[in-house]
């Protein structure tokens, strides 16, 4: 008999997206029993790493406005973000960031009292709303807090969720393990709202949390939901080294520089307007064009690298904006950034792919909606501009929130398909728990991270990601599916075997998807294929699961942003 939990809505991740999501359903009727689960404890949400900032027109008097949010989102996307989602996500993003404010959030000042904005990558504004560099553990900790003011809604922190259980069109509930028993169970409920995070720990070199691994989007597309635009990822250009950790965007927008062996700021070839604060995809391709060519630093494990130099900008700025760039750095690199260039290289930051939804955040299923980085509504095409994510967890966490929240309270629950939960207690019991076999899982995660990071990086080819694609197809067949660890309590040896099986799933889409797309857009950098083609690609990529995947295109919407060719 598999325990069983009845909720009304139930939200799968505990970062910003879930959140919102959850205040806003509780907001909306305090009738409804919310329950929130994540595979962490809430502030170990990934969310809390983000650090520069979240954009929103919030200057107008000042010259900002809502269209030139837009343009700069559909520009820096290349022309594959649906232009209304754009349209609605920036009219909603102001009343985000004082809603954030009325619950407690501790904003950056100007010296008049305003909330402080920065420069950003691929803005025209410097909108990007800031609290030091350490916005997402602010905004975290506003939005927990301010879930403790409702009654029906319930954390289950440290379950790990395996499936989602529906009759064929329409959502019933979930089966996840309760990680400190190890109990097996079934949670009944009416509305989904999967907002699990994104997935970068596919990639070794990652600024990503552990946790980060494709659990959300596996469990979507193993219930028949498509993932879009999954070969679109995100790598940042400044990844610290050695570790990965990410060297907030804010330290270029408060004035910091790229440099290369010549002591030159290399982006004025690339880039002559915008300089370091061109988008993310442009100053990456740029940075290992400069590396590739010579004009690298070695750093001492023997990886490239480029410097990005702070100390023009002194002691006193960077202690007080820039406080967690100089606790990272000291505390990982060694390097006190007042006194010494930092060593950075792009490292994988965001996945711009993800469960497709349409612009309310719905998915193919009825009942079940995803939102933040798990989704793909399309808010950021190619290539998303830094400081959008954060703000896309809020919007379509409110919105998600409510729409689930009418749903629940209306709809009529169809009968719950049992024999779903026997075929997963089977999967991963039979399947994984009690798997025979000798080889390494971790050493197997170690391989898939390794050939994301050779084959799949900022510039692709179709000879590497055959290459790679086979050699994941190669590794998903050796006999690592099996568990040494047979406690109940706490089991991590399990939790991470599932998370490697989801990680071989994903991996494959990204893969089909980077293979299929003959051409280069936003961050999908294809050096034999290195024009974007709008004949024949403006379109987002769908994958289906299937013994072989199935891939489909699904059109752009586009109101009134012509496709031109990018230049900043
Ligand atoms: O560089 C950063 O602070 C990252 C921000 C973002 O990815 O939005």
């Amino acid at each position: 008999m598999v325990d069983v939990i009845e909720k009304d809505l139930l939200i799968v991740g505990s970062g910003l997206a879930g959140l919102r999501a959850a205040i806003q359903a509780a907001k909306t009727s305090t009738k409804i029993k919310i329950a929130v689960i994540s595979k962490v404890q809430v502030m170990r949400s990934h969310s809390v790493s983000a650090e520069g900032g979240t954009a929103a027109v919030i200057f107008e008097d000042e010259g900002d406005s809502l269209e030139s949010h837009a343009y700069d989102t559909i520009k820096g996307s290349d022309f594959l973000a649906d232009q209304d989602v754009v349209e609605r996500f920036v009219s909603i993003m102001p009343s985000e960031i004082y809603q954030l404010e009325h619950w407690g959030m501790p904003w950056s000042r100007r010296k008049d009292g305003r909330i402080g904005q920065r420069a950003f990558g691929g803005y025209s504004f410097p909108r990007a709303s800031y609290a030091q560099d350490k916005v997402g553990f602010y905004e975290m900790q506003t939005l927990y807090d301010t879930c403790q003011k409702f009654d029906n809604i319930e954390f289950f922190n440290e379950w790990f969720v395996t499936s989602i259980v529906h009759d064929g069109q329409q959502f019933c509930g979930l089966t996840a393990i309760e990680i400190s028993s190890g109990t097996f169970y079934t949670i009944k409920g009416k509305g989904l709202i999967i907002a699990a995070g994104g997935a970068g720990r596919l990639y070794s070199f990652s600024t990503y949390a552990l946790s980060s691994t494709p659990d959300g989007l596996d469990l979507a597309y193993r219930a028949g939901m498509a993932l879009k635009d999954m070969e679109f990822v995100q790598f940042h250009p400044t990844g610290i080294l050695p570790s990965g950790i990410l060297i907030t965007e804010g330290a270029r927008g408060d004035g910091g520089y790229l440099i290369n062996n010549k002591g030159e700021r290399f982006m004025k070839n690339y880039a002559a307007k915008l300089m370091e604060l061109a988008p993310r995809d442009i100053v990456s391709r740029s940075m290992m064009t400069e590396m590739q060519e010579g004009r690298g630093f070695k750093h001492e494990t023997g990886v490239d690298c480029l410097k990005i130099d702070l100390r023009h900008l002194g002691d006193d700025l960077i202690k007080e904006k820039l406080a967690a760039v100089r606790e990272i750095s000291m505390k990982f690199s060694g390097v006190d950034p007042s006194k010494e260039p930092l060593e950075v290289r792009p490292v994988c930051h965001y996945m711009m792919g993800g469960v497709h939804t349409n612009i309310d955040g719905a998915t193919e299923i009825k009942g079940i909606w995803a939102a933040g980085e798990v989704a793909c509504n399309s808010t950021h095409g190619s290539n998303r501009l830094g400081a959008n994510s954060t703000g896309e967890c809020l919007v379509w966490g409110k919105l998600t929130g409510e729409f689930a929240a009418e749903y629940v309270l209306s709809c009529k629950t169809p009968p719950f398909p049992l024999y779903q939960v026997e075929t997963e207690e089977k999967r991963i019991y039979d399947g994984v728990f009690r798997g025979r076999g000798d080889v390494n899982p971790y050493e197997i995660k170690q391989e898939l991270t390794d050939t994301m990071n050779d084959k799949a990086y900022v510039f692709r080819n179709e000879n590497d990601l055959i290459t790679g694609l086979k050699k994941i197809r190669e590794l998903r067949e050796l006999t690592w599916k099996h568990v040494d660890d047979q406690a109940k309590e706490y089991n991590t040896n399990f939790t991470n075997v599932l998370e490697l099986d989801a990680m071989f799933r994903v991996t494959e889409v990204l893969l089909l998807g980077a293979i299929y797309r003959k051409e280069s857009r936003g961050a999908h950098a294809r050096t034999d294929y290195p024009n974007r083609d709008d004949k024949n690609f403006l379109h987002h990529t769908l994958v289906y699961h299937a013994k072989e995947p199935i891939i489909k295109t699904h059109p752009v919407a586009i109101t009134k942003y012509k496709p031109v060719e990018r230049k900043y």
